[in-house]
């Protein structure tokens, strides 16, 4: 099967485009790299974007975008969705930097497109904010997770990287642990999206940073069990939370274990179901108040 092998960017709606806009630049610290009329195109990597804000009457997730590797055939993977009765549309220059795509929903409703990456940008990271390394994965609140679990591994060739209990799968397309994320809580909407710090220091100046600017941190930070990496989550200007984390478990495919940490509790750590324990929550011990469910 082909694989998606990288999450490009996430796609939201946001009802005040201009402060969202100043968030991402301002405080997340990412490059402005186009704006169209109602759109904006965010980034701090070689690729052309990481986000894309529209304007919209309700803050929501409402695309992701991944690539394929530059050997791959699109219409090859394009027959792939299809043939499991997914309504596929290929796209020529639907955004700046790409080409072409193959565009579909997921079974919530969330745009997926997919294309191959031919140009790479090399943007300068910025001086002013966070900057972060890139954007990590994003995670959501579903309905039916074992439905759409099989769904990103069947049609797009993501792989299971841990369960908590029978009620949040983490999944991955790469080395990272987990580049999407979906907890069964009833309703689909978007939970959180998280980018990557360097470590525990750019963790601190972070943190400090958000203060200064009167963000106000909602849980963390601390170290989550299932995945390992530090985290610290925040709400953005539109009311959508961020993560900002380090530290996320790297897996090395052929031998099936995440690289070892001295954190970790099994000796190699492979992917797993974890009991429902607050140790899968945060090896530090604090959960999370009511305010990181809403
Ligand atoms: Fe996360």
């Amino acid at each position: 099967m082909i694989r998606v092998s990288k999450i490009a960017h996430a796609t939201y709606d946001t009802p005040d485009l201009d402060q969202q806009t100043e968030y991402y630049t301002d405080i997340l610290g990412l490059s402005l790299a186009a704006k169209e009329k109602d759109t904006v195109y965010l980034a701090s990597t070689v690729d052309h974007h990481s986000v894309v804000l529209r304007k919209g009457a309700q803050a929501n997730c409402v695309g992701l975008s991944f690539q394929i590797a530059p050997d791959a055939d699109l219409g090859a993977f394009e027959k792939q969705v299809a043939a499991h009765g997914i309504q596929t549309t290929r796209k020529k220059d639907p955004e700046p930097s790409i080409s072409e795509a193959v565009v579909f929903a997921d079974p919530k409703g969330t745009t997926i497109e997919v294309f191959k990456r031919d140009a790479f940008f090399h943007q300068k990271f910025q001086r002013k904010g966070i900057v972060p390394h890139k954007l990590g994965h994003v995670a959501f609140h579903v309905a039916d997770v074992k439905h759409i679990t099989k769904f990103y591994c069947d049609v797009l060739g993501f792989r299971e990287s841990d369960w908590m209990a029978d009620f949040f799968s983490f999944l991955r397309c790469g080395p990272d642990h987990h580049t999407l994320n979906f907890m069964e809580t009833g309703s689909n909407r978007h939970f959180h999206s998280a980018f990557e710090l360097r470590d525990w220091g750019h963790m601190h100046e972070a943190c400090d940073f958000l203060s200064l600017n009167g963000y106000k941190l909602l849980w963390g930070p601390g170290r989550h069990g299932i995945g390992h990496n530090l985290f610290a989550y925040h709400r953005a200007p539109n009311g959508l939370i961020t993560e900002t984390f380090a530290e996320l478990d790297r897996v090395n495919e052929e031998l099936g274990y995440f690289e070892p940490r001295p954190w970790h509790r099994d000796n190699p750590q492979r992917p797993k179901v974890w009991a429902k324990d607050p140790s899968a929550s945060n090896l530090w011990g604090i959960m999370p108040g009511d305010e990181m469910m809403k």
